[in-house]
């Protein structure tokens, strides 16, 4: 929908509100962490589908998506961007959220069919006391048939305050984030060919109704009694080369900047602390990786980096033989879940 939009006097308006803006307020340094300015909702995005159940902040700041019985909501960028890194604190609607889907990706399926790239960060509600779970996804010209899902539990109650939550793109590195922590780096390789996305992307936010999947492969479904379900979008941050989305060519003659900034960024690099933060991350919280997913993959994918002593945590299903009721008690003790629920069953979500 934003394909085929005049770009240029939504530049020239954008302009105009930063100028408006910084009399009001500077912009605000985002908080956690990265060295990134964030930007209010209608500087870089629009309302993509259930424009009324999109709720802007007074400030224009912060979004609240709400999913009711009628509609779910979302939004888009307003550019495409050749790599970027796209970010923004989510605090997750609480409660009963069976079923309910939020999700914060790139994509350009809209103008790619067939060969479109797609990053994912999707989180998958829960019934009541159980944790939300996320599960991320990398998707290049159109390599459907090979999902490379992810999935982790939090170390927080994502439902009691905003997280950051960042997807970095470059020409040679993805790397998500939560908070500051990475909790998954793919690195492109010639191995990984074209899986590696390579084509301009848009950055989405949605709720959605996920009955059929999200939750234990669709046995819980979204209920409407517990409705609206509401996610919360703050700190928004679009940082990257933005693209012509007709001829698809560099929009800011600075591009080579943006490309070269992007690279040189603090969350662009992984220090040794950072991977030691990110592999234990994925010891303690990773229920699912397509890497150790067999029964689905009898052969395994160039980028998957196999660790013996990793794999080893690991059912032949791709899920966690660790992350279990007999492990929980020990995560009790320094996050906020006091469910015993997930005690006392193991997930069993797709
Ligand atoms: C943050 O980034 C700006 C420009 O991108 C730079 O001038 C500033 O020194 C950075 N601050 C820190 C603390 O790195
Ligand atoms: C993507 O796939 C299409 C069709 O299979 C192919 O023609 C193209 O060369 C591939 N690579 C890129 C980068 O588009």
């Amino acid at each position: 929908m934003a394909s085929g939009f005049p770009l240029a006097p939504l530049v020239a308006i954008a302009a105009i509100v930063v100028l408006s803006y910084a009399a009001v307020a500077a912009p605000a340094p985002a908080r956690r962490g990265f060295n990134v300015t964030t930007l209010s909702f209608d500087e870089g995005y629009a309302p993509l589908f259930g424009d009324g159940n999109l709720v802007r902040s007074p400030d224009g700041r912060s979004v609240r998506l709400h999913l009711n019985r009628y509609s779910g909501s979302g939004f888009i960028s307003s550019d495409l961007y050749q790599h970027g890194l796209f970010s923004a604190s989510i605090k997750l609607p609480s409660d009963y959220t069976a079923g309910v889907v939020v999700a914060f990706y790139t994509s350009n399926g809209d103008m790619f069919e067939k060969t479109h790239d797609e990053l994912d960060l999707e989180f998958l509600g829960n019934i009541k006391g159980r944790e939300w779970r996320l599960q991320t996804n990398v998707y290049g010209n159109g390599s459907t048939s090979r999902g490379r899902e992810e999935r982790y539990l939090l170390p927080f109650d994502p439902t009691a305050q905003a997280h950051r939550y960042s997807i970095l793109w470059t020409s040679n590195t993805i790397i998500f984030y939560v908070d500051e922590t990475p909790i998954r780096e793919v690195k492109r390789s010639e191995a990984m060919g074209d899986d590696f996305p390579s084509k301009p992307m848009m950055l989405y936010a949605t709720i959605w109704d996920g009955s059929t999947w999200a939750t234990s492969g669709g046995k819980y479904k979204v209920n409407y009694k517990y409705s609206p379900f509401i996610s919360e979008f703050s700190d928004l941050v679009l940082q990257g080369c933005r693209m012509d989305p007709i001829q698809l060519l560099p929009l800011d003659e600075q591009c080579a900047d943006a490309e070269a900034e992007l690279a040189a960024a603090d969350y662009a690099r992984m220090s040794p602390e950072k991977r030691q933060a990110m592999r234990k991350f994925r010891e303690k919280y990773m229920t699912y990786s397509f890497c150790y997913d067999t029964l689905r993959y009898p052969t395994t994918f160039p980028d998957c980096d196999i660790v013996p002593s990793e794999q080893r945590r690991f059912r032949e299903n791709g899920d966690s033989k660790i992350i279990t009721r007999h492990r929980r008690p020990k995560h009790r003790n320094n996050n906020k879940f006091s469910n015993s629920a997930v005690d006392s069953e193991r997930q069993t979500d797709i």
